[in-house]
């Protein structure tokens, strides 16, 4: 077979050049696989975030969740922070606390850097223990401590597997809301031994497990009342059918558990073009329809508990 050029479209179907997507990874020693691609992976999602930030998706995304009275906000993946800094910034009063999750440790420092920059307090707590066996790796977590004085929790927690996860966020009292923006994951989650046993075989599937995760646990820790926030990138709904499209895989996952889908609301903006970026992993609603990507929407659902 002939050897993959640096510039060649990359194997794995991104779209990206070969040498932008798995060219570093490949190269990398088993031993360092998951550091070379977490730190890789935060290095393009900024190219996305500013991105989006520039164009005030992530402005637009915190009016969403804005609160008027004392309040904790649990973020789910929190990429480099730009998500978060507009949440805090949309939400000035003191007493709003916000627990950051990540399973990626680069995206945990890249968001502290962004958090503190804006002027905000914040901890963050690496609980876990890497194993790798080879090119598999496992993560071993610890259970989480109690409460922290600083208006930012950021924690190592991935998800689909963190065990404590659950019983912390109940020990802090009920959450007021939780968000779940852009969903993504980098290369060498399917080399992750903690999540192996659920069979994940695409992007797509990726991001279903992750917000039906999002989905129990909001069943389990939202307050009466709070919300559930998802966003996704995707294609424009100009048609009813399109957005019921859409909104019916949500109500799907709402279905058995105690939430609500209030709705959809979506703003257009414009995906970035360099070449350095994470490409969009394509939202298929329950028809199963290819959508056409030559317009781009941030699509928000938001449920309620
Ligand atoms: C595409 S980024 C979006 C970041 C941010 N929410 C935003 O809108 O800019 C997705 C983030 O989710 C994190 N993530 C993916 N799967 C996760 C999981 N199972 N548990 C915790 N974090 C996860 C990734 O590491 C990444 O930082
Ligand atoms: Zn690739």
């Amino acid at each position: 077979m002939a050897k993959i050029g640096r510039n060649d479209p990359c194997r794995c179907g991104s779209g990206l050049k070969f040498k932008n997507c798995h060219l570093g990874l490949d190269a990398a020693k088993p031993a360092v696989r998951l550091k070379t691609e977490h730190d890789a992976y935060v290095k393009k999602w900024t190219a996305n975030s500013s991105c989006f930030e520039s164009q005030g998706c992530y402005a637009w995304m915190a009016t969403k969740v804005k609160m008027n009275t004392p309040a904790t906000l649990l973020d789910i993946g929190c990429g480099d922070g730009r998500g978060l800094k507009a949440i805090l910034q949309a939400n000035s009063n003191s007493e709003f606390r916000v627990i950051g999750i990540d399973e990626n440790l680069s995206c945990l420092h890249e968001t502290e850097k962004t958090l503190r920059e804006a002027g905000f307090t914040v901890e963050l707590l690496d609980r876990t223990t890497l194993h790798t066996i080879g090119e598999v790796h496992q993560f071993t977590y610890l259970p989480i401590a109690p409460k922290t004085k600083s208006q930012v929790t950021l924690l190592q927690s991935d998800l689909l597997s963190d065990e404590f996860l659950s019983d912390y966020l109940l020990s802090l009292g009920k959450i007021d809301a939780i968000t779940v923006w852009l969903v993504g994951t980098h290369l060498e989650r399917g080399n992750c031994k903690n999540i192996q046993h659920l069979s994940i075989g695409s992007s797509g599937q990726y991001r279903l497990r992750v917000q039906n995760k999002a989905y129990e646990l909001a069943d389990a820790v939202l307050k009466a009342g709070g919300v559930l926030h998802i966003v996704d990138r995707g294609e424009v709904p100009t048609t009813d059918h399109l957005k019921q499209d859409f909104l019916n895989a949500h109500k799907d996952q709402a279905s058995v558990t105690s939430l609500n889908v209030l709705g959809l609301e979506f703003m257009e903006y414009e995906e970035p073009q360099v070449q350095m970026r994470i490409a969009m992993v394509k939202t298929l609603g329950t028809s199963g329809r290819v959508p056409d990507l030559s317009k781009t929407a941030m699509l928000s659902v938001l449920s309620r508990r």
